[in-house]
């Protein structure tokens, strides 16, 4: 597990997108299948990606998924591709074809089976996990992670790609990301920043498998962890 501290949310979302356009500018006849997730953390980097890197950006070379989605309509504030679509897609120059939308508007058990058939299809296959080339992880206060949350941890060790989950609290309905295309994808990422971040961060590193985050940092292969320094708390 890298782990990689910036001063602020901005310099590390800043520098998330750099490490993304090198992986790209790496691989100039590769096409990235790329995971994104929601909530409020990413909103920073997908703004400053539309504003300081667009134009540095091959964006016909980014197929932009989902790791989870709230079951709302896509105008909703609370729809992660609605909030992307906010701040990056209608922003910059994507070609509509790359862009895999979960339909939050759905039933989301049957959405959850239809996107996963989509994913099954437009990705590569190994070992029957489709395989993406970069999932981008957040982690809530409650230590979840796509929309696996504490007691529905038997989304971790589930056969589907996606299945539909519930938020504890809120009883919102989800569609997310298991974990079985999480620990086959090449590579993990989690961006985590904020102080009321630091006590999860702390648990990825000391404790066991106390959350579906810890869980998963410990087992996906090749994680590598962007944090401010309020988040990654003493650790530097
Ligand atoms: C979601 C996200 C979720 C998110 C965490 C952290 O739909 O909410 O995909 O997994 O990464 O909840 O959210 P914040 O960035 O808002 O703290």
């Amino acid at each position: 597990m890298k782990i990689n501290v910036y001063d602020s949310p901005l310099t590390t979302c800043r520098s998330l997108i750099e490490y993304i356009i090198e992986r790209l500018s790496n691989h100039p006849d590769k096409v990235f299948n790329i995971a994104f997730s929601g909530g409020d953390t990413p909103l920073l980097m997908f703004d400053l990606w539309a504003n300081e890197f667009a134009d540095a950006t091959p964006w016909e070379r980014i197929r932009f998924f989902w790791v989870d989605e709230r079951c709302v309509r896509p105008e909703s504030i609370e729809s992660n591709y609605g909030q992307m679509k906010r701040v990056l897609l209608d922003v910059v120059n994507i070609p509509g074809e790359n862009i895999f939308r979960i339909r939050g508007e759905e039933n989301p058990v049957y959405e959850a089976a239809r996107y996963s058939d989509v994913v099954m299809r437009e990705l590569p296959v190994i070992d029957g996990c489709p395989v993406f080339d970069i999932v981008l992880l957040g982690v809530g206060t409650d230590g979840h992670t796509s929309s696996i949350f504490p007691g529905q941890e038997h989304l971790l060790s589930s056969s589907h790609v996606y299945e539909a989950s519930v938020h504890p609290s809120s009883g919102q309905k989800r569609v997310a990301m298991t974990g079985f295309p999480i620990f086959k994808a090449r590579q993990v990422i989690f961006l985590v920043t904020g102080k009321n971040k630091a006590q999860v961060v702390d648990e990825l590193f000391l404790r066991g498998d106390v959350t579906p985050a810890t869980y998963i940092a410990r087992r996906a292969q090749k994680v590598e962890l962007f944090l401010d320094k309020a988040a990654a708390g003493e650790r530097e």
